[in-house]
């Protein structure tokens, strides 16, 4: 994509909301030009702005240099050792706050019409993590073994990481909505000997079967020498003899001292997978030192967070199965004193309000969640949240693919009562932590934009040569220096790391997501640059097309990919959620509904970005993540044969449906 023939967006968005005043006042950085005056010394001296955020963690031994780069490698805190786990507990021990609590647990089922919720503190915590961490020791895990984790959100999937990082295991956590052939394809890549899971987890009041289908993985792998197997459903489990191991009987009795292992900073201490664009999942690996900074500041300053405040209670409804849950419940909210809370089940479990039931009984501050689920509560009626005082919440975020403005007004009007900051953050599994965000006490934000690169990031908006490309010109985001949490590698695949990442634009980290930069200084994801589009000559971005749709009164969701056109080279096919009952195909009521979407995003965005075709449906195909499939959306736009794998859909009849709408 050329800076010259890239799109210039039509999307009109003027409003701007500027952090309150009584917020700002209070805020770690309150104004924007105090966070100016921050950013441009971070990128000017990087390495002694990035050492001062270190300090304020604990490290056996400290660096001898902070950064030594040789593009793709970076090595952070050279010469350190530190321990994560030591610093998100033990640290707080130590310092007489282990009474405090740091994680609160709340299941999805009730018990005699009651929430049941767990506190943990850090001195359970402590207790409860050396006695897994040893274990794992027991079991035969040593300092660098790769640990696979598949278990739903109970609190022993966070004490099982803990306990990982505790002893230098490197763990591998499988998102508990996989199936058994992502399980064995990543047992394999790690080659991992140990896992653990449970017997199953609740999911909308159902139990989902995790025990058997790690049983069904381990038939195509044996790789796995011992299982871990935590009770929480009670279903029915088959247990292999000698391989298999309950969780209680295992940790009773055994040793809750377990000393923090010292780390090298560059030890690794996690990989974590995440689909490319194409062929097999991306094993990111992710190392200690540089890690644990990077999510600790950016927790701090993209939250305002406040250790000493004694109301202060953060959730984030992501998955730990993601790196959003890695970063952003676990392990850059701990070394912050703060406590997180976790949910194990479905936002609509028993009704479409358990999260502001949720919001209202834990008196939460700060709520992190993604775009779709708003976009989903907007669909469910707004009559859900309006029956909950939501006043306790003072920060709202949102991650993992942009927001469409129509969802981020209705997040600020109806969650965050018009008070509270929202900071949409781009980032990525191989980013390890936010990277572009507004920070709640200083930026001005405008609907639909991530705002300005965080501390110590030097992103821009490049053309393929690595030239930046004028304001509001479409073109290629880049990193142009490196961050500590910078993935370190794909394990594995030395080439296809450096393919990946580093040969779009020579010398510079390439996310694959198109951005262009407005006047203020804003930044505007397009859409990942492999979704661009080139119609009759001119670059679209999907993800604008999406949201023009979205901003039509009967669209929930829309989907927008390409498909081979005879005249414009590639045309535009869209799909689009309705709001209400889908009409029937083919019926005068959906060609008018049709015609009054194309017409409305020809208003939005000119007549070029006007869809070729929509198709009117119920639902899109998901992967169990949440990612819409747009590979398997443009197969059926082209009206192609299916013919890739669809196991990992939320609901494979969804395929044909579409293919019948068309
Ligand atoms: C997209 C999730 C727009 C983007 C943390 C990125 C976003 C990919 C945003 C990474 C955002 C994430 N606005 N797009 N605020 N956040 N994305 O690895 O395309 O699951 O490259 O990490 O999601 O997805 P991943």
């Amino acid at each position: 994509m050329s800076g010259a023939e890239s799109t210039e967006s039509n999307l009109q968005e003027n409003r701007r909301f500027a952090p309150p005043a009584e917020f700002a006042a209070q805020a770690h950085i309150g104004s924007i030009e105090e966070y100016e005056k921050l950013h441009s010394r971070s990128i000017a001296e990087p390495e002694a702005f990035w050492a001062e955020v270190a300090e304020q963690l604990h490290w056996f031994k400290p660096w001898d240099k902070v950064l030594e780069w040789e593009a793709p490698d970076a090595k952070w805190f050279v010469g350190a050792t530190t321990n994560l786990c030591y610093n998100c507990i033990d640290r707080q021990v130590e310092a007489g706050l282990g009474d405090q609590v740091a994680i609160v647990w709340e299941a999805e089922p009730y018990a005699d019409g009651q929430p049941q919720v767990v506190n943990l503190t850090y001195n359970d915590l402590l207790r409860e993590v050396s006695k897994f961490a040893n274990v794992l020791k027991s079991k035969g895990v040593q300092k660098g073994d790769v640990v696979t984790i598949y278990m739903g959100m109970v609190p022993e999937l966070a004490i099982a990481m803990l306990a990982c990082a505790r002893i230098g295991a490197v763990h591998s956590i499988i998102f508990g909505g996989f199936s058994a052939s992502a399980i064995r394809d990543r047992v394999e890549d790690g080659k991992s000997k140990l896992l653990i899971t449970c017997d199953g987890s609740w999911r909308r009041a159902k139990n989902v079967p995790l025990k058997a289908n790690v049983d069904e993985a381990l038939e195509m792998t044996d790789l796995i020498e011992n299982v871990i197997v935590y009770q929480r459903t009670e279903c029915e489990v088959h247990m292999t003899v000698g391989r298999d191991h309950w969780w209680h009987d295992l940790m009773d009795g055994i040793s809750d001292d377990c000393p923090a292992e010292e780390m090298d900073a560059e030890d690794l201490l996690f990989i974590l997978y995440t689909s490319g664009s194409t062929g097999k999942p991306k094993g990111i690996m992710h190392t200690t030192g540089g890690y644990m900074v990077h999510t600790y500041m950016t927790s701090k300053l993209t939250f305002d967070l406040k250790p000493d405040d004694p109301d202060e209670l953060y959730w984030c409804t992501a998955d730990i199965g993601w790196i959003t849950g890695h970063s952003y419940i676990i392990y850059g909210l701990l070394p912050n004193r703060v406590r997180t809370l976790m949910y194990e089940g479905a936002p609509n479990e028993p009704g479409p309000d358990r999260f502001w039931d949720m919001v209202e009984r834990h008196k939460v501050t700060k709520f992190y969640t993604a775009p779709t689920a708003i976009r989903a509560f907007m669909k469910w009626g707004d009559e859900h949240v309006e029956k909950h005082d939501l006043s306790s919440l003072k920060v709202l975020g949102t991650v993992g693919e942009p927001i469409n403005p129509e969802a981020w007004v209705w997040y600020h009007e109806k969650i965050g009562g018009e008070r509270c900051p929202i900071v949409d953050t781009w980032w990525q599994t191989e980013t390890g932590g936010h990277m572009l965000t507004p920070l709640p006490g200083a930026t001005t934000t405008t609907p639909g934009s991530c705002c300005r690169p965080m501390l110590g990031i030097d992103a821009a908006v490049v053309n393929s040569d690595g030239e930046e490309v004028p304001n509001n010109s479409g073109g290629i985001l880049v990193i142009r220096k490196p961050w500590p949490s910078m993935l370190r590698g794909i394990y594995g695949d030395r080439q296809r790391f450096v393919q990946t990442y580093w040969e779009k634009v020579p010398g510079m980290y390439c996310p694959a997501d198109g951005a262009r930069v407005d006047p203020d200084g804003n930044f505007w994801i397009t859409g990942r640059i492999d979704d661009v589009i080139v119609v009759a000559g001119h670059n679209l971005g999907t993800m604008e097309i999406e949201s023009a749709l979205v901003s039509h009164p009967d669209v929930a969701e829309a989907a927008v990919v390409g498909f081979p056109h005879d005249v414009k080279g590639t045309g535009i096919s869209a799909f689009v959620i309705t709001k209400g009952a889908v009409p029937a195909p083919g019926s005068d009521a959906a060609e008018a509904m049709k015609k009054s979407m194309s017409a409305h995003v020809a208003k939005e965005l000119g007549p070029i970005s006007k869809p070729d075709q929509i198709r009117l449906t119920e639902a899109l195909p998901k992967t169990r993540s949440g990612k819409i499939m747009r590979r398997l959306l443009r197969d059926i736009a082209a009206g192609n044969e299916i013919k890739q794998d669809t196991t990992t859909l939320e609901d494979r009849g969804i395929v044909e449906k579409l293919q019948a709408s068309g």
